[in-house]
């Protein structure tokens, strides 16, 4: 008797674990690095760029883009200004595209060319 109630313990912390791993890997799938496979900039606006960067950016980097050490965000390639925004490298907040848009990451990447 004990051994029957064991054994469908057993077998129901198996399911659920299975349920919780499936979870997780759907929840990988719709992570950044996905969606900075698979997204193309449009043309950016630099005008535009400025008030997306100052609303996001300006608090961690500062107005001119060098206020993290070792990072210059003037001279960052557009497909690494992407890939950190989409991933959030370190400590950085990692940006969905319903956070920033792409045309708004283009309106950004255009606008630090400015600087
Ligand atoms: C919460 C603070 C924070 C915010 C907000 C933030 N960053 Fe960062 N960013 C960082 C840090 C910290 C690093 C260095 C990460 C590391 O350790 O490599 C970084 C690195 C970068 C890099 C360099 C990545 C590399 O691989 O060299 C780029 C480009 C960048 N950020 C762009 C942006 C842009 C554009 C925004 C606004 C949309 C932004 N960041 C907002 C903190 C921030």
């Amino acid at each position: 008797m004990m051994k029957k109630i064991t054994n469908k313990t057993v077998a129901t912390k198996t399911v659920s674990s299975i349920f919780f791993m499936l979870s997780l890997l759907s929840l990988g799938a719709c992570g950044g690095a996905a969606t900075t496979a698979t997204e193309t900039l449009p043309t950016g606006v630099a005008a535009d760029g400025l008030t997306v960067y100052t609303a996001n950016c300006t608090t961690c980097h500062g107005a001119g883009g060098t206020s993290q050490s070792g990072v210059d965000l003037a001279s960052e390639s557009t497909a690494s200004i992407q890939s950190a925004v989409r991933s959030g490298p370190g400590s950085m907040t990692a940006y969905s595209t319903t956070q920033i848009t792409s045309q708004q990451l283009a309106d950004i990447i255009a606008y630090l060319a400015t600087l």
